[in-house]
């Protein structure tokens, strides 16, 4: 349903280590802004504490600065969407608390996201390419969650596969980390592995029941493997590290896949999507296009700007919700899992 009168909504997303504002007016975007936060670099992974200050730093300047390039006024605003969780919850609170008391101000109501649906809706931003029709599947991959998830509407999804214990991201981060790659390590190995051989080291594959995922397994095996070269020759990752990186990766793409085909195969659809994080992964998608020609899938790639963590994917999730009267309470508090 296409509303008579515009509908502006400001986006927060505060739920790890990125503040992020946007402003949607109906379904389109006009601004996306993120502030990264480079001092969790430093610790190989984020720190929460850290995490939740400078939120509290970035939040005011990052809203200013999304409303300023959408070119409103914070009255013209309808409602403020915000991630209610899953997350770290020091992080949560900033934005979830500002989102409120901002709210509160400007008499308007709140709406609370989720995270990990958020970045499945981030596929219906209209940005000319065509959104996926329902039902359809989509793989959420990202640093906290693998799953597949069979998307009946916007408001009606059915998790039918997940991770039970590591998440790809966060196989990817580990990886590099055993590597002694910086954080987060998905970008790095990317990189790297695109001069690398990715037959020249195999790795253990799970083998788990049904559509869900394993990768706690793959990492020890990673771990055990470059421990025991080590041992020969303590210069073994310096000298192996971009076929390291072409080899992890390939091996987590494989398993990715697998279950993506097996999802399709045993629901009979072939609307297929991906989103969170690890869908920025130049080879997976590069993969995932491919295996869409062969299964003759309609296949969606969100655009690179929306596939990490961004308060663009929150501000149409709260779009869907504004349509279809979904309001939060002023007295509503953020959670860290689902
Ligand atoms: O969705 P996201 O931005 O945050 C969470 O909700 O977790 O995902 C972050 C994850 C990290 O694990 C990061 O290493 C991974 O996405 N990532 C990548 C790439 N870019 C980000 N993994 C592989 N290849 C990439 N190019
Ligand atoms: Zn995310």
């Amino acid at each position: 349903m296409q509303p008579n009168i515009d509908i502006y909504i400001l986006g927060i997303e505060s739920s790890c280590d990125d503040t992020s504002s946007a402003v949607i007016k109906n379904n389109k975007i006009l601004s996306n802004k993120i502030a990264n936060q480079g001092i969790h670099k430093e610790y190989g992974g984020v720190v929460p504490e850290l995490a939740s200050r400078a939120h509290q730093q970035n939040i005011i300047p990052v809203v200013d600065s999304a409303l300023k390039e959408a070119g409103i006024n914070s009255n013209q605003l309808s409602a403020i969407a915000f991630t209610r969780g899953p997350g770290l919850l020091g992080s949560l609170l900033v934005g979830v608390s500002f989102a409120k008391a901002f709210a509160m101000g400007l008499n308007i109501p709140v709406i609370e996201v989720d995270h990990l649906d958020a970045h499945i809706l981030a596929h219906f931003i209209d940005n000319g390419s065509p959104a996926p029709s329902f039902p359809f599947l989509c793989l959420t991959v990202s640093g906290g969650h693998s799953q597949i998830v069979k998307v009946n509407s916007p408001g009606n999804m059915e998790i039918i596969g997940k991770t039970i214990d590591d998440a790809a991201g966060e196989a990817f981060d580990k990886a590099a980390k055993i590597m002694g790659l910086p954080y987060p390590g998905g970008p790095v190995i990317d990189k790297l592995a695109k001069e690398g051989d990715k037959n020249r080291f195999s790795f253990a594959k799970p083998k788990i029941q049904g559509l869900d995922y394993s990768f706690s397994g793959l990492k020890t095996s990673i771990l055990y493997f470059i421990r025991d070269e080590l041992k020969k020759d303590p210069e073994f990752i310096e000298k192996n590290k971009k076929d390291l990186s072409a080899s992890i990766q390939h091996t987590i793409i494989d398993i990715l896949l697998s279950k993506l085909k097996r999802a399709s195969r045993e629901t009979g659809i072939k609307e297929i999507a991906i989103a969170g994080g690890v869908s920025a992964n130049s080879v997976l998608r590069e993969a995932l296009q491919l295996e869409a020609e062969k299964q003759r899938w309609n296949f969606y790639l969100p655009e690179f700007q929306f596939s990490t963590d961004n308060a663009a994917m929150i501000a149409i999730s709260g779009y869907f919700k504004y349509l279809d009267n979904q309001f939060a309470e002023i007295d509503i508090a953020p959670y860290a899992r689902r």
